[in-house]
């Protein structure tokens, strides 16, 4: 608790508050040691955590006063993984699938329509090894960083280790921007991969399960004479930042990496015209098994990097390219059971629980059979002999039964009704084909589950808060929501007491409670565990909003789908329509509410760095009529780019308002408001000759 003979922070002078600083900062220090190291707190945690954001109010008024050894610096300064973080200007982002040819020809069309075009394009095919990406950053030719994908926009800080691969130039060849950012994969051979088991088992070390997760596991060492150790190969095929264009289009780029030191592989092909790309992609599905490393499939770009950065992304995902996969591996095996398995927001997903078979050389115990429609589709029966399919990180599937190998006396699959956990109904939503258990957090699964996120890694991280001990903790009645867990470390002696704890393990989850009373606002947003808010959705809710109290009240606001504050929710670039849906029917709920609250009691969330805004921040353009040059989703898209809000209606609140031939009413509307008019000429200059 805050000591009452204390002024308030909002009235200390700088003087005051640069003595109450260096205050705190000896006495904080003095109670960590208390408990760190001597296991014996002075004071209790409430008193601990007062102290502490009385540090971050005092620090958040005077920042220049902020002490080399301030409270808020230490903790929180090496993440759990060992790895700094490092965050990608340009988010690294992933590639749509397609498995055929029409599929295939579809993708080339939409980037057409987007582009208002009608001439092919021509594109450059590159197998896609299924590795890890990688992004390397060099400064007047010499590598400085090197970071892993993470989720997109934030990875690990892996340079030690990236220096010890001998693929990975430390200085380019030749002439080199001032700053460029160059991105690949690192993978392992599969002779490679297969020498690495063969030692590791002989010395009792960690066995790989395929040649990716060893290429994985081999670069995220804390310890980089390991990495050194591990025979690690890259193909360099992307570009991140750069100071300056370095090509016009990618296979220019690609012969640029070549130059500079970089393998590119050298099955990459130039094509001509996207109607090359089915040959090629059976040339390379021929060639795949004489291949030295695994292959998923083809990776296609478009090759101007002029038509890239207009069409450039939508979600996740760019315009300009696509993987075109081979099919997945399969396998036949027999289903022993299917199993209803709860998720965190109460989905009831049936497993297949499968006599384990070997799938392109993983493991296979379990399987989805994603809802209720599909296991009618393939009337799959337990008994039944199953094909099986595992694309690459993909969770396995049940593709289909083998009919002939039905035996005598099966039944169909009756799905449930009732949660197998808790017994309540199960409901499906019209147009759904979800079952969901209608018991919420009255659901001791779902409570798990959610808990189980809560703690885990990319979340609160908290480190012996796996699966165990919160079904334990949560079996005893102790934990119930979030908050709870930051209420655990008052247990300690009674979690000492438990079968297979003790003092020592106790007094570990405790500590590694406290340390994560801290954190950041993405994390926070994540941890809550809403249906569709991974963690790069997090982040950008997070980056938008700023601090915790404003998203809150922006989230309460917005759960009214008519709402302005809805509205702003969709218009977040990565958020969309369906996300926002989903916040507004978890800050819908009041307990929701309440239980977040109750968590932002237990713990201090800190502010993210709002992103900044672009020329059209914060304000808000329609689009009406045909444009001349510009389709109307490449239009909204410039738009979103530079920061602004694109709706479909004129009001009072609308900035802009361009328009193209045949504009109707909208443009009468716009010029009754007063509102500025532009043409398309006017729109670019208004991003001054930005794309
Ligand atoms: S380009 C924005 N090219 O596939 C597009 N990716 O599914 C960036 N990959 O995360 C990726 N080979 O790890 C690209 N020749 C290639 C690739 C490739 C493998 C991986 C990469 C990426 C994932 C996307």
């Amino acid at each position: 608790m805050t000591q009452p003979r204390l002024k308030p922070p909002e009235q200390l002078d700088e003087g005051e508050a640069k003595m109450e600083l260096a205050f705190l900062a000896a006495e904080i220090a003095r109670h960590d040691r208390a408990y760190h190291e001597m296991d014996a707190p002075l004071i209790s945690d409430a008193e601990y955590d007062a102290l502490r954001r009385r540090n971050d109010t005092i620090e958040a008024r005077f920042p220049h006063l902020v002490r080399p050894d301030s409270p808020s610096r230490r903790v929180g300064a090496a993440p759990a993984t060992g790895f700094a973080k490092i965050v990608h200007r340009v988010p690294m982002l992933s590639l749509g699938n397609v498995f055929a040819p029409e599929e295939f020809a579809e993708f080339c069309d939409r980037a057409r329509r987007f582009l208002a075009r009608s001439q092919p394009f021509a594109m450059v095919g590159e197998p896609k090894i299924d590795g890890l990406s990688l992004s390397l950053t060099y400064e007047d030719g010499a590598l400085v960083r090197a970071g892993t994908r993470g989720d997109g926009t934030e990875g690990e800080d892996v340079t030690t280790n990236v220096r010890t691969i001998a693929a990975i130039p430390a200085q380019l060849k030749g002439k080199a921007p001032t700053r460029i950012e160059i991105r690949g994969e690192v993978f392992m051979t599969k002779a490679d991969f297969l020498a690495l088991n063969a030692a590791q088992e002989k010395a009792g070390g960690k066995v790989f399960a395929n040649p990716r997760n060893a290429a994985a596991g081999s670069l995220r060492q804390l310890d980089a004479a390991i990495t050194a150790s591990r025979p690690l190969s890259f193909f360099a095929y992307a570009m991140g930042e750069t100071s300056e264009v370095v090509a016009t289009s990618h296979w220019a780029y690609l012969e640029r990496l070549r130059h500079w030191g970089f393998v590119v592989n050298p099955l990459s092909r130039r094509l001509d015209a996207e109607t090359d790309a089915p040959a090629f992609q059976d040339e390379m599905a021929t060639r795949r098994a004489d291949l030295a490393y695994d292959i998923d499939g083809v990776v296609y770009k478009i090759d101007e990097l002029a038509l890239q950065t207009r069409l450039g992304f939508v979600g996740r995902e760019p315009r300009w390219a696509i993987a075109w996969k081979f099919p997945a591996e399969q396998a036949t095996t027999k289903l022993l059971d299917i199993q209803i398995q709860v998720g965190r927001t109460g989905a009831l997903t049936p497993v297949a629980i499968l006599e384990p078979v070997n799938v392109g050389g993983v493991l296979v115990a379990r399987a989805t059979l994603h809802n209720e429609d599909e296991i009618r589709r393939l009337d799959v029966r337990v008994g039944d002999t199953v094909r099986v399919q595992r694309a690459g990180d993909v969770i396995p599937q049940v593709l289909g039964i083998v009919a002939e190998a039905r035996p005598h006396g099966t039944h169909p699959f009756h799905f449930p009704r009732r949660c197998p956990a808790c017994g309540s109904h199960a409901v499906r939503a019209e147009g759904e084909v979800v079952w969901r258990c209608s018991g919420g957090l009255t659901c001791p699964a779902q409570v798990e589950e959610r808990l189980i996120h809560f703690a885990s890694r990319g979340a609160f991280d908290i480190e012996g808060m796996g699966e165990k001990s919160v079904h334990e903790f949560h079996a005893l009645g102790w934990i119930r929501s979030p908050a709870d867990v930051f209420r655990l470390p008052a247990r300690e002696d009674e979690i000492a007491k438990l079968d297979g704890w003790g003092e020592q393990s106790a007094a570990n989850l405790v500590r590694a409670i406290n340390e994560r009373r801290r954190i950041g606002l993405a994390r926070f947003i994540y941890a809550l565990g809403i249906r569709r808010i991974g963690a790069a959705n997090a982040r950008l809710l997070a980056r938008h909003y700023g601090d915790l109290e404003t998203f809150l009240a922006a989230m309460q606001q917005a759960v009214d789908p008519d709402s302005e504050a809805h509205v702003t929710v969709t218009s977040i670039i990565g958020i969309g329509p369906a996300i926002a849906e989903e916040l507004a029917e978890f800050f819908g709920e009041e307990r929701n509410v309440r239980a977040v609250r109750a968590l932002a009691a237990e713990i201090a969330v800190e502010p993210e760095e709002v992103s900044g805004g672009g020329v059209l921040a914060g304000k808000t353009v329609v689009f009406t009529g045909t444009l001349p040059t510009l389709s109307r989703p490449e239009a909204k898209a410039m738009a979103e780019r530079h920061g602004a809000k694109v709706t479909d209606s004129v009001s009072k609140r609308t900035d802009y308002v361009v328009i193209g031939a045949d504009a109707g009413s909208k443009a009468r509307k716009a010029t009754e408001l007063g509102i500025t008019v532009l043409d398309e000429d006017g729109f670019r200059a208004l991003l001054g000759g930005a794309s």
